[in-house]
């Protein structure tokens, strides 16, 4: 539970003894809090309180507030803190120690190398979700050329239309939320990105808004990661995950409500060789393999396992007459593994 720390001890040599003992955060403190002196103190308070990681979020809390990558902090161990930065940093402490989410407190959130805002308006990137964006780019690189067409369902702070807009540049996107509040924030970062002329955002319930845009079809890519954990679930969330809204986390009773919605209403949208990507939760591969699988219109599904080896992302494309026939041929005389290559799934 201890975490990493970069470069400064973990026996407090710095600080007091009673001062550690009480934890107070003393804003009379008249001693000299250097940054070092400060990450001993946050690692300690966090640990005290159950904190996962607290060394890092220690790190991670003092680099915003200084404006320093983690990394750099070692470069400035023995300098001392202003008044304002120490006490700015204690309440931040204080506050991650009741369980507000690191990236509430810092505003921003990392996602494929880029920084987006965050706030308690809308679901937090979770790194798992890059697979997701990266299956997807390797598989477009297929249709390298031309304008590439996609849809985000259930964009939150639109971290994934807005990464597909920066590495696809002939590429056009249409975000969809049912949440006001996330499209605000999703808004936000088209706007730092400079990708809002490629990116509309709109608002509604899944396929809803795309409908009237006449994109039947049409559509090059689907991509989604829809709220997937279980009604029955959402009690035993982390504290961290609760502060987080409960329209992007739960995705019905048995979790999979919205994929059973995407699955069924995506083949009037894809074009004839359509990509459909989405996200799914721990067991939930099997429920999705056969969903896509009942669709005569779909490929069998490829599923991508994240760094911890679960079941994280599934794949697959939709399949026409034409391309139906050069499937079957590919697969009879090569294998299915090879079928599935033509199409950038394998
Ligand atoms: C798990 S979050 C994903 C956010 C972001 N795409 C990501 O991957 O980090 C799910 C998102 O789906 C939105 N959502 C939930 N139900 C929806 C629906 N029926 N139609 C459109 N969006 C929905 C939520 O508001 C939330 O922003």
């Amino acid at each position: 539970m201890g975490g990493s720390h970069l470069c400064y001890g973990n026996g407090g040599s710095l600080s007091t003894g009673a001062e550690i003992a009480s934890e107070n955060i003393e804003r009379n403190d008249r001693k000299v809090w250097t940054v070092k002196r400060s990450l001993e103190w946050a690692s300690r308070y966090l640990e005290k309180r159950g904190i996962e990681n607290p060394g890092l979020n220690a790190e991670l809390l003092l680099g915003h507030l200084l404006q320093k990558k983690r990394f750099d902090l070692c470069l400035v161990v023995n300098q001392d803190l202003s008044c304002s930065v120490r006490i700015l940093f204690q309440n931040l402490v204080k506050k991650r120690a009741q369980h507000v989410p690191l990236s509430h407190l810092t505003g921003k959130q990392d996602f494929m190398g880029y920084s987006f805002k965050v706030d308690p308006r809308v679901y937090i990137p979770r790194p798992e979700t890059e697979i997701l964006v990266e299956k997807v780019l390797q598989a477009a690189s297929l249709t390298r050329g031309r304008k590439f067409m996609a849809v985000d369902l259930g964009t939150g702070c639109g971290n994934i239309a807005i990464t597909l807009a920066k590495q696809l540049q002939r590429s056009k996107i249409w975000a969809v939320d049912i949440s006001p509040e996330s499209l605000e924030v999703a808004r936000d970062n088209a706007r730092l990105h400079h990708v809002d002329k490629r990116v509309e955002f709109l608002r509604g319930d899944l396929f809803t808004p795309l409908t009237r845009l006449g994109l039947q079809r049409r559509v090059d890519l689907i991509i989604s990661n829809p709220p997937y954990v279980a009604s029955t679930q959402m009690r035993n969330l982390p504290p961290e995950v609760k502060k987080e809204p409960k329209v992007a986390l739960e995705g019905g009773e048995d979790g999979l409500s919205i994929h059973r919605r995407i699955i069924r209403q995506a083949p009037r949208f894809l074009n004839k060789t359509g990509l459909l990507a989405l996200e799914i939760g721990y067991g939930q591969a099997k429920i999705i393999k056969d969903l896509i699988s009942a669709q005569p219109q779909f490929l069998p599904p490829k599923i991508v396992s994240d760094y911890q080896g679960k079941k994280r992302v599934v794949l697959t494309r939709t399949i026409f007459l034409r391309s139906k026939f050069w499937f079957q041929q590919e697969v009879k005389e090569r294998g299915l593994r090879h079928g599935l290559k033509f199409y950038g799934l394998s």
